[in-house]
């Protein structure tokens, strides 16, 4: 059975109204902007993610693109033809937080910057889209929403799969008991790289147009490598480098994990343990080819699993997120949503309802990515909190970056939800909760 949920009625069930309800935010942007104006648009880090969120941007009705900045000249130059030649460049994103007549910025850096851009750009009076995931240590996602809510700033994450019609619609179905009681919910990851990954160059002189030392920022010195910068025709490889981002499980992870927290309305899970390692991949990065993650919630299990060396999948699909419960599972990802009843009967007089959900399937209908930044867009306007607010990107992040600390520390990391802190016990975890900044880079709210 194909189903189609009301959009209206959905949003009224999912009380996404109410997500924004009484939270407006009372400080006003650099300008105060009304329904019809225009709204002035900075770019920092205009790589390809970059660049997409600046092109959807720019064919929103209300938004102009005034500011591009990169610290890699090809970027820029390229970013800057795509902007349509009205946009000032500048290599330094501190001269774009200078400019008054900037509105909101956009941080498409690679991680290690997220936070440091982000957090300037809220002191400086810019709304902020930044993309996922949004810091390297929780500690930094901490002071990214305390300076958000200090300066009353109105940020939205780049966690876009919120702003999917079918994503949302999958996360009521499972909200409201469509598959019965959910105790158990996979996420993953798989592709086959063996055995060269992304390779072994050698650390040599940065490319002509590159200020590295500026690249690296807050992370440590270190020789250029051209996989540590990674820009090249595949997505940019920093992402396997712990000090600019977590691997697969943070760059992905988010987007998979987020769902997961949003259906099960969960903040975080009480305790976290990680297996993996670089077992056949033989090339510089650092994060692990293979990597299986346990999150106990206080209801449920969730895992996430990664794999670089077998790209067997289920569905058919190399990555997704699958919810079990007693009556029936999810599958959803990007294409859509099915839902398969429970095959096995309840015992007579038993309290299960079996087969209660009939089989269901929805596909992808909208255009997340545009709808995300609308809302956004509309959420500057309004003063209202987006639907990828700080504080849920922060949430969704940690989660992630959780499965990094246990996977580094090699414990079974116990955490205090409410606290976001470890409990007593894991004196090797902690190191990895927060970020050593390079002189003379601080990071203050
Ligand atoms: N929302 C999504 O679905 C999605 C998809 C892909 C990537 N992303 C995220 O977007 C971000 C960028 O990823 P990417 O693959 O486009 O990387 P990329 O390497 O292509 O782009 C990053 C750009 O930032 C520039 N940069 C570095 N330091 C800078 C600084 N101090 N000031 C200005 N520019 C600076 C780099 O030179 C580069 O051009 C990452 O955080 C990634 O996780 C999100």
């Amino acid at each position: 059975m194909d189903s189609r949920l009301d959009r209206r009625d959905f949003m009224k069930r999912a009380g996404i109204g109410a997500v924004t309800a009484g939270m407006a935010l009372t400080g006003a942007s650099a300008r105060v902007l009304g329904a019809n104006d225009r709204v002035r648009v900075g770019l920092i880090g205009a790589g390809r993610q970059g660049t997409d969120d600046m092109k959807d941007f720019a064919l929103q009705p209300d938004a102009e693109i005034v500011a591009v900045c990169d610290v890699y000249q090809p970027n820029l130059d390229k970013a800057l033809a795509a902007a349509g030649g009205q946009a000032q460049s500048y290599k330094d994103f501190r001269q774009v937080l200078d400019r008054k007549d900037i509105d909101v910025v956009i941080v498409g850096t690679p991680d290690h910057w997220h936070a440091l851009a982000m957090v300037e750009a809220c002191k400086a009076g810019k709304d902020v889209y930044v993309e996922k995931p949004i810091c390297c240590a929780i500690d930094e996602g901490k002071v990214m929403v305390d300076a958000a809510r200090k300066h009353q700033r109105v940020v939205q994450v780049g966690t876009q799969q919120r702003s999917a019609t079918h994503f949302q619609e999958a996360v009521t179905l499972v909200q409201q008991g469509y598959l019965g009681k959910v105790s158990f919910v996979r996420t993953w990851n798989y592709d086959n790289e063996y055995p060269q990954g992304i390779g072994t160059p050698a650390d040599s002189d940065p490319p002509s147009g590159l200020d590295w030392d500026a690249w690296l920022g807050p992370a440590p010195k270190r020789p250029f490598n051209a996989n540590r910068f990674g820009v090249s025709d595949r997505w940019s490889t920093f992402r396997y480098f712990w000090d600019y981002a977590g691997g697969f499980m943070t760059d992905w992870g988010i987007h998979l994990m987020d769902i997961v927290q949003w259906a099960m309305q969960v903040d975080g899970p009480d305790a976290i343990a990680a297996a993996g390692g670089r077992f056949f991949i033989e090339d510089n990065a650092e994060t692990p080819d293979t990597l299986q993650v346990t999150y106990q919630y206080p209801h449920f299990v969730a895992t996430y699993e990664n794999r670089w060396d077998n790209a067997n999948s289920m569905y058919d699909h190399g990555y997704g997120i699958e919810f079990h419960g007693t009556d029936a599972t999810m599958f959803v990802d990007r294409g859509g949503f099915e839902v398969f009843p429970e095959t096995r009967p309840a015992a007579p007089g038993s309290k299960r309802l079996n087969n209660r959900a009939p089989s269901m399937k929805m596909e992808a209908c909208n255009n997340d990515h545009y709808d995300h930044i609308r809302n956004f867009l509309d959420c500057v306007k309004s003063r209202q909190r987006p639907i990828s607010d700080i504080e849920i990107g922060h949430r969704s992040t940690s989660v992630c970056l959780l499965g990094n600390v246990a996977y580094r520390s090699q414990q079974r990391v116990v955490w205090d939800v409410a606290k976001q802190q470890i409990r007593e016990g894991n004196s090797g975890a902690e190191q990895y909760l927060a970020r050593h900044y390079r002189e003379p880079w601080t990071l203050q709210a």
